[in-house]
């Protein structure tokens, strides 16, 4: 699994979305995503920033999508009991990969919260630390703590606070 702790002390994660081309970097600020919206981002290294083949490696990491997510100023989130704040303010941002068998999750529904897994149907509650409320999946999708940086981009603070993907993802590193 792809660690996203700075390797030097400084190093930042940056947040990429996905354009369509693979050779440009485009940075997240927070206002880059509406109130009860989402995107799909991909962390990177500040070091591959420069790196074509370094970015383009970084968008095919299978464990690396994240779920950027956007609540409306009235929308709770309860956290973990003893969990500390891994927001940045209304943003979230979750491991994309179900923890049942590693398939991209695929639908927000901001009215529900609930992050939908095409695969087998597992639902994941945003509202409540993307634990999961149906289907197979059993353990929550792992939370990417998030900041912004001095020039308003988001970064990533350390690495995913729990192992990305199903179990026996882990088995194999
Ligand atoms: Fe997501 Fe099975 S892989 S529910």
């Amino acid at each position: 699994h792809t660690s996203w702790k700075p390797e030097k002390p400084g190093e930042k994660v940056y947040l990429r979305r996905h354009t369509g081309n693979f050779h440009e970097v485009s940075l997240v600020r927070p206002e880059d995503v509406e109130p009860g919206g989402f995107e799909t981002v991909f962390p990177f290294r500040e070091s591959e920033r420069d790196d074509e083949h370094a970015l383009v490696a970084a968008l095919k990491r299978a464990d690396a999508p994240v779920m950027l997510i956007r609540m409306r100023p009235n929308q709770a989130i309860t956290k973990r009991a003893g969990q500390e704040d891994f927001n940045h303010g209304d943003l979230y941002a979750y491991s994309k990969i179900c923890t049942h068998l590693g398939c991209p999750t695929s639908l927000f529904e901001q009215q529900t919260g609930l992050l939908l897994c095409p695969c087998h149907q597992s639902q994941f509650d945003v509202f409540e630390y993307a634990k999961p409320r149906f289907g197979p999946a059993t353990r929550p999708l792992p939370q990417l703590p998030i900041t912004v940086d001095e020039e308003g981009y988001l970064v990533a603070r350390s690495d995913f606070i729990e192992a990305v993907g199903p179990a026996f993802w882990e088995r194999k590193s």
